[in-house]
């Protein structure tokens, strides 16, 4: 039997384990998903203690992302461009892989939305520029749009951030600036995905103003708690399409499922359904 978890402090709030227990339950997998408690300078010896006792990998969650990348031995670019990995597989010849699926995870599920040939080409404005912004960059790059514009609170992170993805590409166009320069940057924008946390529960949401968007835009926001955060409550009420970040929960976690059950899996990964999200929505509900 495989067993896998997600290791994070806290780590309770975790929704990983729904996630997994779902597709377990679906497949008929004989296999187990935990939540791993796991504090900072406990970290090694946890990672050292699951692989002794067999565990496929883990999911890693805060505070221990950036800890995960450092320990592992191969690295996958998506876990380089953000120096940090949210999964970690324990291979069969003792060595430790680390990847970092947030980013591809927004990206297929904006193109589960908005159809798989949706981002070529197209203008798309990243607000923010933490590690999840990074990630998703990389996978935006990735995937073959035309322009990222990266907007954040303090200007100099987006430049940051900005110079290392863009660093020998020529094929898209990169800028950086400040979220003063919103409305000349969402002036010609297909797509605006918000990474920062403002609109997160608890926190002000980001003050935006929506009209200066093409009609046809769609806007994205990271967050899942609420729902329906601030930002994409006035898109809708603007008629612009606007995608939740449930989609992205799910679709970072497939290549998660896919590794710890390969074999169970025949190799291929779950599929994100309808009930998968309905089982995320109840769960959230009980947050
Ligand atoms: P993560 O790794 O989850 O992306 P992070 O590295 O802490 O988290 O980044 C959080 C992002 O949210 C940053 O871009 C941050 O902006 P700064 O770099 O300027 O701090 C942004 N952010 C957080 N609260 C914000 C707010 N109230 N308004 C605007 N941006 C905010």
């Amino acid at each position: 039997m495989n067993r896998a978890g997600v290791i994070g402090w806290p780590v309770a709030h975790s929704l990983s384990p729904v996630l997994h227990g779902y597709w377990l339950k679906q497949y008929g997998i004989d296999g187990s998903y935990e939540k791993i408690p796991a504090a900072p300078e406990d970290f090694v010896a946890t990672i050292t203690r699951l692989r002794a006792e067999g565990y496929a990998g883990v999911n890693v969650t805060v505070p221990h992302k950036e800890a995960a990348f450092a320990l592992a031995d191969t690295h996958r670019q998506s876990a380089k461009a953000t120096n940090a990995a949210n999964l970690l597989v324990f291979m069969g010849d003792g060595r430790i892989g680390a990847d970092n699926t947030d980013g591809t995870g927004l990206v297929d599920s904006l193109e589960s939305e908005l159809g798989s040939i949706a981002l070529g080409g197209k203008n798309i404005v990243v607000l923010g520029a933490g590690g999840a912004a990074r990630g998703i960059v990389e996978a935006l790059y990735g995937r073959g749009v035309g322009k990222i514009t990266v907007l954040n609170r303090h200007a100099e992170r987006a430049l940051q951030l900005i110079e290392y993805a863009s660093a020998s590409r020529t094929n898209v166009k990169f800028k950086s600036g400040s979220l003063a320069e919103w409305a000349e940057a969402a002036t010609d924008a297909w797509l605006v995905v918000n990474t920062t946390s403002a609109g997160m529960k608890g926190n002000p949401p980001l003050d935006m103003d929506l009209s200066v968007l093409p009609k046809d835009a769609a806007i994205c926001d990271i967050v899942y708690n609420p729902l329906e955060t601030p930002l994409l409550k006035s898109a809708k009420a603007r008629g612009l399409r606007a995608i939740d970040g449930l989609g992205m929960l799910m679709c970072q976690a497939a290549p998660s499922f896919q590794a710890f059950f390969f074999d169970e899996m025949g190799g291929k990964a779950p599929e994100v359904t309808p009930g998968l999200r309905t089982a995320l929505v109840e769960a959230l509900g009980q947050h």
